[in-house]
This record gives structure tokens, sequence and C-alpha cells, in this order.
């Protein structure tokens, strides 16, 4: 069976890292993969989950499986930190969470759903957009289609050319819009903005999938959630895929959720019971401890209160760098305006660094950007800026 199967390309991101890793030069910089990392360029559990795992190491008594969707509070937690706790989408009962295994997962689960149950349907994604999700898409047999996004000219949003865009997209397809901390540019459409693409979309008949994995690293919680909010006064119908990867820091224990808004709570739970059968097919019922955990935070107010603290200490950090960034490339007397980064939002920006300026910051400087020129300023540090600039300013 096997003799005949060539090596698959590395990932274009995950790759990155493992290539990180076997690099011997002690002075490498990784700026590829989406983690966050403090000043001194480590990967820190949270204080909250540290207290939340050993308060569940007592108080946790069975290992027993998962219901299919995951813990039916977890999933209400889910739903408040979306739309918020007093949204009319949780007082009619129309949504439903199943906790999947990260944002990926449950990317992968809405997009097995729609290949099932709306087998016509294509997705349309942001150009650009994160490398992974055409895979996804694709692997679940969604025929995957673009819309415009960026303006290579201003490096910022491209909204006429959106609109325009999703406003051709036709009617029962579905449009991945991602709610805050857009990845890979770091650009997000204005809450004003953000109506006027539920307008398109409801006139269309376009179904949105939000993603949703940078809940508090633009500007708060309740705010990077406000263009979704604002997107759900215009849309009856919609899917999110939520991942705790980043805001809780939780990337290996794989926590996420695909939560589902239909127009009436019958209509939700139809659709939630062929979520199930689609989940049964693929991993049977989630993994715990991520949700676990999440679930105690959220439902502790004083643990909550710290959280929303670590939240806000990563997301100063990043804007930190991104405004020594810029600085220290004009103190360089690099010419290239790069100050649209400082508007940018999340761990990432694109820094307009083509393939052969990526490909030169590897070999010659042992420092890992992804092929786009996306950088995660996550992994900017005040040790490694002075460097960084030196070596960017050179291959300019
Ligand atoms: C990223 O974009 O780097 C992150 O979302 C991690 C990943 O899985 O690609």
């Amino acid at each position: 069976m096997f003799e005949s199967i060539q090596t698959a390309p590395p990932d274009p991101i995950l790759g990155l890292t493992e290539a990180f890793k076997q690099d011997s030069n002690p002075d490498k910089i990784n700026l590829s993969v989406g983690v966050y990392q403090d000043g001194n360029g480590k990967t820190p559990i949270l204080a909250t989950v540290k207290e939340a795992e050993r308060r569940l190491l007592t108080e946790e008594n069975s290992k027993s499986y998962m219901p299919i969707p995951g813990d039916p509070t977890y999933g209400r937690l889910v739903r408040e930190l979306v739309f918020g706790k007093d949204h009319p989408i949780l007082s009619g009962g129309r949504g439903a969470t199943a906790h999947c295994p990260g944002g990926t997962g449950g990317l992968r689960v809405a997009g097995d759903y729609l290949h099932k149950l709306h087998p016509d349907a294509a997705i349309w994604l942001s150009d650009p957009t994160w490398a992974n999700h055409p895979a996804v898409f694709t692997a679940a047999g969604v025929e995957v289609k673009t819309y415009a996004y960026r303006d290579p000219a201003t490096n910022g949003l491209d909204f006429g050319a959106m609109l325009d865009s999703l406003g051709r997209i036709p009617a029962g397809d579905v449009a991945l819009l991602h709610a805050s901390c857009h990845n890979p540019t770091g650009i997000d459409p204005s809450v004003e903005q953000w109506s006027q693409i539920g307008e398109v979309l409801a006139e269309r008949g376009v179904l949105p999938l939000v993603d949703f994995a940078y809940q508090g690293f633009a500007d708060g919680i309740d705010q990077d959630a406000a263009g979704l909010r604002a997107l759900c006064e215009k849309v009856d119908q919609l899917l999110v895929c939520s991942s705790f990867s980043k805001n809780f820091s939780l990337y290996r224990e794989r926590t996420g959720a695909l939560t589902l808004v239909g127009a009436t709570a019958e209509q939700v739970g139809k659709v939630m019971s062929q979520v199930k059968v689609v989940i049964r097919a693929n991993y049977s019922n989630p993994p715990a401890h991520g949700a676990a955990i999440v679930a105690v935070v959220l439902q502790d107010e004083a643990l909550r209160a710290d959280w929303e603290v670590e939240v806000a200490e990563m997301r100063d950090r990043i804007n930190g760098m991104r405004r020594l960034f810029v600085d220290r490339l004009a103190a360089k007397g690099v010419e290239r305006d790069f100050s649209s980064i400082i508007e940018q939002r999340g761990m990432f920006s694109f820094s307009g660094l083509d393939k052969d300026q990526v490909a030169a910051l590897r070999e010659k400087y042992a420092i890992y950007i992804v092929g786009s020129g996306r950088i995660n300023v996550a992994g900017m540090t005040e040790a490694n800026i002075e460097r960084l600039c030196d070596a960017v300013a050179s291959v300019l």
C-alpha cells in the first residue's frame, strides 16, 4: 500500500515551527505561528487557568463520556461571551452550542454539516485569509471561493470592493467573516461596516459563518464582539466558531465551539440534531478538560475578573510591540511606511514583505515568518526587536 506514497509538503504555519525548533542559531526568532509569547519569549499557563485546574483536580469526579455537544453549561457560557448575557438570541433560545476540539474543530464540524445538509453551498473566504481555512473546507468537501478584503495600496480594508463582492454571492452560499483581529491582516471592519455587511448578506440570503478566534485581543471581550452583535441585528441565522486557544492560552487543550443561531428555537434544535450526527461520526464527543477550565473561570466572578486582566495584559503587550516595531524601523532609516501596523489589531500584521524577503529573513537571520508576509507581533520582545528591525531593514 505505502510504496507509492510521496512526502506531503510541510504545513505553511505549523511546519515553520517544526523548522524553527531544528534551527541551531541561538538568536533565532519565531514570528510564524499565532501563539502569544510574553516579554521573555515564553507562553506561560495563565494564573486563572492554573487555579481552575487546581480546583478541578480535587472536585472533578468522573471521566465518563461527555454528551455529543459537550457540557451544556459550557455551551451557555460560550454564547454569553459571544452575544452578551442579555442578548435576545439567548432569551429566545435561538442559539445552541457544541463544544468542539479547538476553533479548527468547530470549523470542520461546520464544514461537514454544510457539505452533508447543504451540498450545493460554496463557502466564500476573505482574500487573504488564514492559511488553514481553505484546507479545512476543501477537506470537508465544500467548494471554496474568495471575496475582496485587503487593499494592497493602503494595507487597509477595501470596504467598497468587499461589499461589492459580498453582494454578488449567490443565495444559499456561506460567507466566512473574522469577528475581530483578522488573520492574517489584523484589519477589521468598523461596527458600522459590520451592519452594512449584515444588510448585504441578509438581502442576498447568504449564511454568515463567523470565526471568533481572538476575542479580547483587539480592544476587549465585549468590544471585540460588537461587530458580530451588529451583524446579528441584520441576520437571523448564522454560525459562530469560537476558540479559547489564544484568550485562555489553552492551545494544546483544543478548546473551541460551534454555535448555531436559528430564526426560532425549534429551527436551531433541528439543526443541532444534525450537527450531533456529524460529530458522532467524527470524534464522537469532545475532550472535557479545556472546556471544564473555561467553565470554572467564567462562572467564578473573581476568577473571571482576573482572567480579563490577563487578557488585557497580553493585548497591551502586543500593541506596545506594534508601536516599538514601527518606531525602531523608522529610527533605522527604513523608508517604507509601516505605520498601518499600529492600527492593525490582534496577533498579526501583514508586513508586505515578499516571498524573497521572507526567505532571506529565514536563511540569513533565522527569523521565521509565514510565506505570505504575515508577522506574529506577539513573538516580538524588547530583547529581539533590535535584531529583528536590523534584519528587516537589510532585506528591504
Ligand atoms: C495561526 O494562524 O498561526 C494560528 O491560528 C495557529 C494555527 O493553527 O495555524
